[in-house]
């Protein structure tokens, strides 16, 4: 018998036909994710799972897996959303996409740094308005990239992928990453320092954090005031790891220069967040890694690790708890 699969939304089809053509696959058709209490029934006679990180599969999820349930395949890198060691008590392993989305996710941040630094919406927004009447010698002035100090906290894959682009910027690039060696990091032209040291000297500021228990809340209201008056935060990593409420007091009275987000907490964010009010925030749906061949090789990933999973063989990306 073919093994049953549910696939909890429409992923590219790169992905899918790899999946129909192994398994009996249920795809959830709509936009939005499945509501949780069709997981909740569905885990209960499935082989394996397909999520997104929309999905939230908690201990109680979990716990409603049938015996047959023997593989849970995210397609992200990311996967805050489950209760791994939920699913190690009940020896379900769970799959990931690391590496594949790397530099699209690093192309999105830096583009947000690019874009933060130099007005760029407040520029379209100033046309759209009327305002653009001659060219001003002192209208949409930002900052300059070449000599200003990036600071990476979570010097992991996209990290490490963020200094690589900053180089050719001519930036001075440091980082805060606990377990990384200063010898290791010097050796690819970083600095590493103290989490206080980084935001301190930084000019910008990336995220690259994954959600846990340690970076909840890392950048709070003291965080944020020992950072410049004139420094930008960018985040592509998880919404929760930023203080959303003090990162708009901070803002909107000058302790820091902005910021430019690719996640929120929550998400979506609601069109009327006061963090949108905000001209020196810009913020994008949570597009880290959606360009066309990211999502296609994200979804064939997702595919490989479910299908090995269903088989009962190891996933080629496990996720390491
Ligand atoms: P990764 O290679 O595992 O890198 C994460 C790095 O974070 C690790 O190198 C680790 O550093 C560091 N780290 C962990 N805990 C830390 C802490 N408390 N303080 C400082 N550094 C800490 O992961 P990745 O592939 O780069 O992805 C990173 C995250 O980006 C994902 O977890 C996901 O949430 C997010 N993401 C978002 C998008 C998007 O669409 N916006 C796309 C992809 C990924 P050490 O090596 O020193 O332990
Ligand atoms: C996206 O946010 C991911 O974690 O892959």
């Amino acid at each position: 018998m073919r093994p049953k699969v549910f696939v909890s939304r429409i992923i590219p089809e790169a992905g899918l036909n790899l999946i129909r053509e192994a398994c009996d696959a249920e795809v959830w058709p709509e936009v939005m994710p499945p509501p949780y209490d069709l997981l909740l029934e569905k885990v209960k006679t499935i082989d394996g799972l397909l999520s997104t990180l929309n999905d939230r599969i908690d201990a109680n999820l979990i716990a409603s897996c049938g015996e047959n349930l023997k593989v849970i395949s995210q397609m992200s890198v990311g996967y805050d959303n489950i209760d791994v060691n939920a699913a190690q008590a009940r020896n379900i392993p769970i799959g990931n996409t690391p590496g594949v989305l790397t530099d699209a996710t690093a192309d999105l941040a830096f583009a947000l740094l690019l874009a933060a630094s130099r007005r760029i919406v407040e520029g379209v927004e100033y046309i759209r308005n009327g305002k653009w009447r001659t060219w001003e010698p002192l209208a949409l002035l930002g900052g300059d990239l070449s000599g200003a100090t990036l600071g990476i906290i979570g010097l992991g894959r996209i990290g490490e992928a963020v200094a690589r682009r900053a180089k050719g910027f001519d930036m001075r690039i440091v980082a805060y990453s606990p377990n990384k060696s200063k010898e290791t990091v010097a050796k690819i032209g970083i600095e590493l320092l103290s989490f206080d040291q980084l935001l301190q000297e930084s000019d910008f500021v990336s995220i690259h954090v994954p959600l846990n228990a340690q970076t909840r809340n890392l950048i709070n209201a003291q965080a944020l005031q020992k950072m410049k008056p004139t420094a930008i935060l960018i985040n592509t990593a998880r919404g929760p790891i930023v203080d959303q409420q003090a990162l708009y007091e901070a803002v909107k009275s000058g302790i820091i220069g902005g910021a430019a987000l690719d996640v929120t907490n929550p998400e979506p964010m609601s069109p009327d967040d006061p963090l949108l009010s905000l001209p020196n925030i810009t913020i994008v749906p949570h597009i880290g890694s959606a360009s066309l061949r990211t999502r296609n090789k994200m979804a064939v990933m997702a595919a490989e690790n479910l299908i090995a999973g269903v088989a009962g063989k190891s996933l080629p990306n496990q996720v390491k708890v």
